[in-house]
């Protein structure tokens, strides 16, 4: 693991550009001329950059975009599956422990929100940073494809199970089964992203989501979204239980004390509606 606490100017800023803009870091995949495909060098820069941007208190909200006309085109063809199935077993494993590592381990339950933001191509294993992300908004003419089934392999990593989660039966088996491509709008109309707009909408759009979610309080953001996908596999009473103990949790760590704050706004104050927006937060 990376040392977090070295802050963004440790960065490498090569195969993934970073830069942070009012509370948002905006994280590039930056290999355009092979449409942002995996590598290992994207692989551990991307580790070192979600470490870092855990730690980095101005980040309040990470989207993930490419560089160019892509978003990803997938794991890289060459130096992510044929160069290391040839080379050493362990280095193999060790590249794809560290893919899983930035993927999904750790983005599902990201310290912060996360957007992928899908400006292009989406293909095969970027539908797992796609879908690890909390939210996502596409280009409506962005193309989709889970192609694997077209080169002789099975969605792996863990597209199947994050597409299977994601989308219903039907959808999931056609497009894993056919690989036809789709665009941004039946993205949007299976659920697979939140909205699609035209691209020169893109970076307001996505823009305005992340501000949203910065306005809320981040304590109760991160333990929103790690019961999610805790609840997700539980018994309802399991999950009732759980969720009664992490409520509890959130509000005892909350270091700013939300919970009674919005409540004495709302009850004694009078000078809020819950329903209507987030309590003040000074
Ligand atoms: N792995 C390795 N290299 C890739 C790649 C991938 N997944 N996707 C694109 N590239 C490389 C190409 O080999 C080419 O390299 P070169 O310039 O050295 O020849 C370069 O990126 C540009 O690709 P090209 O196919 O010429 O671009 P395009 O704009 O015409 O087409 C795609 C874009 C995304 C439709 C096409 O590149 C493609 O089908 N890529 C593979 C997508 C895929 O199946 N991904 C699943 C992986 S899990």
């Amino acid at each position: 693991m990376t040392d977090a606490t070295l802050g963004l100017a440790s960065l490498p800023q090569q195969n993934v550009l970073v830069k942070v803009e009012d509370g948002i870091a905006w994280v590039t995949l930056n290999r355009p001329s092979k449409r942002n495909a995996i590598n290992p060098g994207i692989v551990f820069e991307m580790v070192q950059v979600m470490d870092v941007l855990e730690m980095e208190d101005s980040a309040r909200c990470v989207v993930i975009t490419g560089a160019g006309d892509a978003f990803s085109a997938g794991q890289d063809l060459k130096e992510y599956f044929r160069e290391p199935d040839a080379g050493h077993p362990i280095a193999r494993e060790r590249l794809h422990r560290a893919n899983a590592a930035w993927q999904w381990r750790r983005m599902m339950f990201y310290s912060k929100p996360t957007i992928a933001m899908v400006n292009g191509w989406c293909f095969g294993g970027a539908f797992q940073v796609l879908l690890a992300c909390d939210l996502a908004v596409a280009d409506e003419e962005a193309t989709f494809g889970l192609s694997e089934i077209n080169w002789g392999i099975i969605p792996a990593g863990i597209v199947t199970k994050s597409v299977a989660m994601a989308l219903s039966q039907r959808k999931a088996l056609y497009y894993i089964l056919t690989g036809e491509t789709f665009n941004g709008r039946t993205a949007e109309d299976i659920g697979l992203v939140n909205f699609a707009v035209p691209k020169d909408q893109l970076v307001a759009r996505t823009t305005a989501i992340a501000k949203k979610l910065i306005e809320k309080n981040p304590q109760v953001l991160r333990a929103a979204k790690t019961a999610y996908h805790y609840t997700r596999d539980m018994s309802w009473d399991a999950a009732a239980e759980y969720l009664a103990s992490k409520n509890d949790q959130t509000a005892f760590r909350d270091p700013e004390k939300g919970a009674s704050k919005g409540m004495n706004q709302f009850l004694d104050e009078k000078s809020y509606r819950p329903g209507l927006g987030a309590y003040r937060r000074d």
